[in-house]
């Protein structure tokens, strides 16, 4: 055990029961090996009502720990270990424009119901909340689709168009059901499209579009009879050409699956590289686990173990600032996640 790490041990065990560290999987080994649970977006969403301590630590980008404080007890606080981490894509729905589009769409009366993947702000959660829409993750975006098309009307989905789409297949629904909607700063641009069943915003993850049809052709050359899955955020171009896509907590079950029942066989995971060195470690003496190429959400590798270190300690000398979020918009976008967690059964 390093010094950081000996460190982080001891100011946790002084700590005792008051405080609770969160992570997601694609945080980096020296950093998950100090939390008390890892999840995926939405097990971390689903637990944070469970934790009984004063503090919790996020490991994660900033709307994880958005929406955890969101869904605190009265009195709780929720640590960032870097305030700055902030994932890019849920920077491509500014507020504005996203009120804009939905005053322009629901103008004659229209009903749209925004459904928005949880990387989104505090602010889009509130707008989503308001006009009667919910969040979803990229767990449970199929069942949340079918809830939100259920409602009648239209859906707006945002910010990922490549989830969106991939998820609409699912559902069955056609190319002549979507519409990719053109967005400026006034809102809409272009109005061609706009009444068809789902709308979806042009945002995506720049580290999951990096996966190419060129890189799933290529894996399959080099290792005949590989099995490739994907997170649902790449294109679906790509996801058409893998075996399978899913969440993260889907890509981790069948990593180990393969392990148990392929010992020998070769696994291509199309997702953040951090979670995909982990589980290739995991399962090293059973199968092989590539990544289809090393893609690093440079975001979620801001949280260090020395920020990790300077966050508990800060803590335990009741000088670290907690995560704030906007009063007038607490409700509105509580209302929106707590939507999602009925709809998915707690
Ligand atoms: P999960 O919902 O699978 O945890 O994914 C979150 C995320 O940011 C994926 O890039
Ligand atoms: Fe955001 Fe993409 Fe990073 Fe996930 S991988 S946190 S969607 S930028």
């Amino acid at each position: 055990m390093n010094a950081t790490a000996k460190a982080i041990t001891d100011v946790k065990k002084s700590l005792g029961k008051s405080v609770y560290v969160l992570g997601h999987h694609y945080q980096c080994d020296t950093v998950v090996a100090h939390c008390d649970k890892c999840g995926d977006s939405l097990e971390l969403s689903r637990c944070v009502s469970d934790i009984e301590a004063a503090h919790i630590v996020f490991c994660g980008v900033y709307f994880m720990g958005e929406t955890a404080a969101l869904l605190a007890r009265p009195g709780q606080s929720v640590h960032l270990p870097d305030l700055t981490s902030n994932c890019a894509m849920s920077m491509m729905t500014p507020e504005t424009i996203a009120r804009k589009v939905l005053q322009q769409l629901t103008g004659r009366g229209r009903k749209i119901i925004p459904l928005a993947y949880v990387n989104t702000t505090l602010d889009i959660k509130a707008l989503v909340g308001e006009y009667g829409g919910a969040t979803c993750t990229s767990a449970n975006a199929g069942k949340m689709l079918a809830w939100a098309l259920d409602q009648g009307g239209s859906v707006l989905f945002l910010p990922d168009k490549n989830l969106g789409r991939n998820t609409a297949k699912k559902l069955g629904l056609s190319q002549n059901d979507q519409q990719i909607l053109r967005i400026g700063k006034n809102g809409l641009t272009d109005t061609d499209g706009i009444d068809r069943k789902l709308l979806l915003w042009p945002g995506c993850c720049c580290i999951h579009t990096r996966f190419t049809s060129e890189m799933v052709a290529a894996a399959r050359e080099k290792h005949p009879g590989c099995r490739i899955l994907a997170h649902p955020e790449a294109r679906p171009e790509v996801i058409e050409r893998c075996d399978a896509a899913g969440s993260t907590a889907f890509l981790i079950r069948e990593a180990g699956e393969a392990a148990e029942k392929n010992p020998d066989s070769t696994l291509y995971i199309a997702t953040e590289y951090n979670l995909v060195r982990r589980l290739a470690a995991r399962h090293k003496e059973r199968c092989r686990i590539l990544p289809l190429t090393k893609s690093l959400c440079g975001d979620m590798a801001k949280v260090t173990a020395k920020k990790l270190l300077r966050t508990l300690t800060n803590i335990s000398a009741n000088k670290s600032v907690p995560i704030k979020v906007d009063i007038a918009r607490i409700e509105p976008a509580r209302l929106s996640l707590q939507r999602m967690l009925k709809v998915c059964g707690q």
